[in-house]
């Protein structure tokens, strides 16, 4: 990735949960080494893991080790969620751990539950993980309690937006990034021009909604959200 894209802001992923798993710092290092990674992010996805048959469930502790990570890894430590959110308790102790952001990636959007239960063959066991499709909380909500605990903290925003003005949206209600993946994945699978057309779009309806919203760079919009989020 880094011969291809040297200036790229890169982050090297990896389960929090590997953590109490036999994962250590130096896997850590290895894994952003590999990449030339700007930052580690962990994800955070104990729904997912509880919905898997191989799924791993010991979630104890983690907040410690992430601390850990946090003060030996020479790379900022970001922390995520995949599509149910973070509470405002868990920022506050990522915050305190030393996490540099968080990606609420809240509900909205991508359900693990959904991609659980489609792998499961019996129907009663796909009805049972159905049952938490809309398990979480709301990215805008996410956004909003996560910025009241961990005020100094950026924020990423990703969960459910569709386009450039959910990205203005999500800047609006606190969010310094917003990261897509379901409303990529489509053109993805189509290729890297329309990809690029699609992002490029995204672009300009951040651009237009900043012009409506009188806000002249990202750090006005912050100022000056939209006032009704839908
Ligand atoms: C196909 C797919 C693979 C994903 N893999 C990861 C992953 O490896 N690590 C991670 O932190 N999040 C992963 N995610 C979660 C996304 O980063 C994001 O938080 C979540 O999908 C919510 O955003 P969305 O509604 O725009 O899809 C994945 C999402 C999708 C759709």
């Amino acid at each position: 990735m880094r011969s291809v894209a040297p200036d790229v802001l890169l982050f090297a992923n990896l389960g929090a949960v590997q953590l109490n798993y036999g994962m250590r710092t130096e896997q850590a290092l290895e894994a952003i080494e590999m990449i030339g990674a700007d930052a580690l992010v962990l994800h955070l996805n104990p729904l997912q893991e509880a919905l898997q048959q191989e799924g791993d469930h010991n979630f104890k502790g983690l907040i410690e080790k992430i601390g850990v990570l946090c003060k030996e890894l020479p790379v900022p430590v970001i922390v995520k969620e995949v599509g149910c959110g973070i509470s405002e308790r868990t920022a506050r102790l990522l915050a305190v751990a030393g996490v540099a952001a968080i990606d609420v990636a809240g509900l909205g959007g991508t359900s693990f539950a959904r991609v659980e239960a489609f792998r499961r063959e019996r129907p009663e066991e796909v009805e049972l993980a159905l049952a938490f499709s809309e398990w979480g909380i709301p990215t805008s909500e996410a956004l909003v309690s996560t910025h009241r605990a961990a005020p100094q903290l950026p924020l990423i925003a990703s969960g459910g937006l569709h386009h450039g003005l959910d990205a203005a949206k999500a800047i609006g209600l606190g969010a310094d990034l917003t990261g897509f993946a379901h409303a990529v994945l489509a053109a993805a699978s189509e290729g890297e021009e329309p990809v690029r057309r699609l992002l490029d779009g995204f672009a300009w309806q951040l651009r237009v909604a900043m012009f409506c919203a009188g806000a002249p760079n990202i750090a006005a919009l912050h100022a000056n959200p939209p006032t009704e989020i839908k």
